[in-house]
């Protein structure tokens, strides 16, 4: 189902005055929306807040909890704590690279799968730790993080 972005913008706009601090809770709102923040939502966004275009890109790669590009259908975490680091934790995000293919912060071009890294999941007991969506995966092996994507698919 394709979304109308004009008519989303104008419904999160209709809450909020043009004051430029609205910026952040705004853009909270839109990715909250779309999932992310599309060039067309930061737009018309900027020109609601009467703020330069670059403003909005600005404010928007600056913060890391907005997303410039669609999260994939399966969310990949790939904890990078020390803990987990000591345990292996570089060679597990490495698996997990090679074997879809992107890096921290990428999106797969089928948009089934984004990777993120965490700096601790507070499941240090269990490291090395990866997390798919909301399953914790604990004492990873290269051969596991195979075996794991190989069942999410
Ligand atoms: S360091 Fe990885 S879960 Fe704590």
């Amino acid at each position: 189902m394709k979304v109308d972005i004009a008519k989303e913008v104008d419904e999160i706009a209709s809450r909020y005055s043009r004051e430029s601090g609205n910026l952040i809770p705004i853009l909270q709102e839109a990715q909250e929306k779309f999932g992310y923040l599309p060039e067309e939502v930061m737009q018309r966004f900027a020109r609601f807040l009467r703020l330069p275009e670059s403003t909005v890109y600005g404010v928007s790669t600056f913060y890391a909890q907005f997303k410039l590009t669609p999260t994939g259908k399966t969310l990949v975490k790939v904890c990078r704590g020390t803990a987990c680091h000591v345990r292996g934790g570089a060679r597990i995000l490495r698996e997990v690279e090679k074997r879809l293919g992107i890096k921290p912060g990428e999106t797969t071009s089928d948009l089934e799968y984004s990777l993120e890294t965490i700096a601790c999941f507070g499941s240090c007991a269990l490291a090395p730790v990866m997390v798919i969506d909301k399953n914790v995966y604990g004492r990873m092996t290269t051969t596991k993080v195979g075996q794991i994507l190989a069942e999410t698919k």
